[in-house]
């Protein structure tokens, strides 16, 4: 993809942790551009720079070598880091002290006060986002106590209010059970193709990359692939030396297809293949 239009552009960017070490990178030359709009999911097993990588995104992280550009402007060039900050919005794994305000409301008109969001358009954008989240009743909670599934959804309800042109997820649903990711990521899914939000979704559950415009796959601080769902999740045993797993469903018509039963069409639930075999002619 080109760089020239891409709401996020790095280019050979590296960051490593310990200055005495400079030999040592989390992130080693990752050249990685996103189109706006494009819902992009990040996998690889633990270590493999993914949090690493999400934090330059905005500055958090400024590269060793390499640059890493959100609309145009550098990420180390001081004087735009704020509009940078105010683009992208990042929800980490770890909700804890994501929190600053008494009560959740008050935590996410804290962060739309911080991007200058209208007074009197507050309250709605915080009734709307909460009940996306399923949340309402918890507005006059306490953030900090709260359960650790209930936090991430606050945390993700203060981004959603927001609406930033790009959202970061590192593994922000990694708390909830089944369902309630299920629910946060329709959600997101939604923002995205109704408002055009770019996504960016890290994740160790690869069902949840399913419906992604493309992954992309690290390892040792790169990119060692990437990929659509159908194309990326026909490569089982290669991503399986990664310390990935193949969705069940993915798996399923893989190996069917290995002993010649061909299923039409690319299901990404196990309730689509099934359906798929079920309507297929295998039955009848
Ligand atoms: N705050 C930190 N200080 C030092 N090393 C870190 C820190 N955070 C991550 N690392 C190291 O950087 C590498 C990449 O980590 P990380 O980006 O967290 O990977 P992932 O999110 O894919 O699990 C790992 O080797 C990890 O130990
Ligand atoms: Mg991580």
């Amino acid at each position: 993809m080109s760089g020239a239009k891409s709401i996020v552009s790095m280019n050979n960017a590296a960051f490593g942790y310990d200055p005495a070490h400079p030999e040592n990178l989390a992130v080693k030359g990752v050249s990685l551009h996103v189109e706006r709009g494009e819902f992009l999911s990040i996998i690889g097993h633990n270590g493999s720079g993914k949090s690493t990588l999400a934090k330059m995104l905005n500055g958090l992280l400024l590269p060793v070598s390499g640059t890493v550009e959100v609309n145009g402007y550098q990420t180390t060039d001081e004087s735009h880091i704020w509009n940078i900050r105010e683009k992208v919005g990042m929800v980490f794994q770890n909700p804890d002290n994501q929190f600053v305000a008494p009560t959740v409301e008050d935590d996410i008109a804290f962060g739309l006060e911080n991007r200058g969001v209208p007074q009197d358009e507050m309250e709605g954008r915080i009734l709307d986002a909460l009940e996306k989240v399923d949340m309402t009743d918890f507005r006059f909670h306490e953030p900090n106590k709260l359960s650790g599934g209930q936090k991430q959804r606050v945390a993700i309800a203060g981004m959603l209010a927001i609406e930033p042109d790009i959202l970061v997820l590192d593994e922000a649903t990694a708390m909830l059970d089944p369902r309630g990711r299920a629910e946060v990521l329709e959600v997101v899914r939604k923002m995205n193709q109704i408002l055009g939000m770019t996504v960016i979704q890290i994740t160790h559950y690869l069902e949840e990359t399913l419906n992604s415009d493309r992954i992309v796959v690290m390892d040792q601080g790169q990119i060692v692939g990437e990929g659509t769902p159908e194309v990326l999740y026909q490569q089982v045993d290669w991503l399986r030396k990664l310390g990935l797993d193949v969705p069940f469903a993915c798996d399923l018509k893989f190996r069917l297809g290995a002993i010649g039963i061909r299923l039409p069409g690319y299901e990404t639930t196990s309730e689509g293949v099934l359906q798929a075999i079920w309507t297929s002619s295998l039955i009848k």
